[in-house]
């Protein structure tokens, strides 16, 4: 991974805080961005003094021209983009009965429409060079549903479709484009759940314990190294068995 150029999305925190941390480690120029310029300004502060080569860039991917303006920061810096990795996500969890239109589309743009966004502008780099990886984060929901988050759910398994689409257009040119699903993994994200709720999930999970962001950046670290080459369109399930597909 050394002196490639990652660039992560929703990267102040949780799991896309880890993965930025993960490639940074390996030695890669890590691109972070998230809404709040404070934030993201002091969390690649951090990454900077942990040693990382980190840059920080404030951008709501719900945004075209924010997320347009993110890849083209990228490029002035390092001239080029190796790695996307499209973790920045929102929920608005509630009851199809009682979703209300922007509870449907804030979730839909921010996951969805801020995925296509994103890897448009990246992808038109990659192309160029003839040489990618983009790594989409969706969820486990996405494949299964799950009751409260239709928008949600919608959002995640737009992106498994989407994926798998640009995969077959870009393959040709030497870029890959996977996703993964997570399953439940403790974030500020998860961390809104009743303690009962929590409870309940970690029944359903045969490894016996809740995934942590490690998990999932172990995973995207993997789909960007030189062994995961023939590796495209797949989705990469990380949930601890919590469901098994095929
Ligand atoms: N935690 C889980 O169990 C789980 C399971 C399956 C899938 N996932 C997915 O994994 C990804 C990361 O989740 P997480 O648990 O780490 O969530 P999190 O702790 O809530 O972090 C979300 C990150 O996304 C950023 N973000 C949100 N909206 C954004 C926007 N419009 N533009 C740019 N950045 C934005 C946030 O930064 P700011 O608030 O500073 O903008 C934050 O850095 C999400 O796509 C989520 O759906 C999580």
């Amino acid at each position: 991974m050394e002196n490639q150029v990652v660039v992560v999305t929703g990267a102040s925190r949780g799991i896309g805080l880890s993965i930025a941390r993960r490639f940074g480690q390996a030695g890669a120029n890590v691109v972070i961005c998230g809404r709040s310029e404070e934030t993201i300004q002091n969390v690649a502060e951090v990454l900077v003094n942990e040693g990382i080569q980190a840059k920080a860039k404030a951008a709501d991917i719900s945004n075209q021209s924010d997320a347009d303006a993110l890849v083209q920061f990228a490029l002035d810096q390092f001239s080029r983009i190796d790695v996307l990795v499209n973790n920045a996500g929102i929920t608005q969890d509630t009851l199809l009965l009682r979703m209300k239109d922007e509870d449907w589309s804030n979730v839909i743009q921010t996951n969805l429409t801020g995925t296509f966004y994103s890897t448009k502008a990246a992808t038109r780099q990659m192309v160029r060079q003839r040489s990618g990886r983009i790594i989409n984060i969706s969820s486990i929901v996405g494949v299964t549903g799950n009751a409260g988050q239709a928008n949600y759910a919608a959002s995640k398994a737009g992106i498994i479709g989407f994926t798998k689409s640009v995969a077959k257009e870009i393959a040709s040119r030497g870029v890959t484009a996977n996703v993964i699903a997570p399953g439940f993994i403790t974030t500020d994200m998860t961390s809104q759940l009743s303690e009962s709720t929590q409870k309940q999930m970690l029944e359903l999970i045969p490894l016996g314990r809740l995934g942590n962001p490690e998990d999932i950046s172990e995973t995207a670290f993997f789909l960007a190294s030189s062994g995961a080459g023939y590796i495209t369109g797949q989705v990469i399930h990380v949930n601890g068995g919590m469901a098994m597909s095929g």
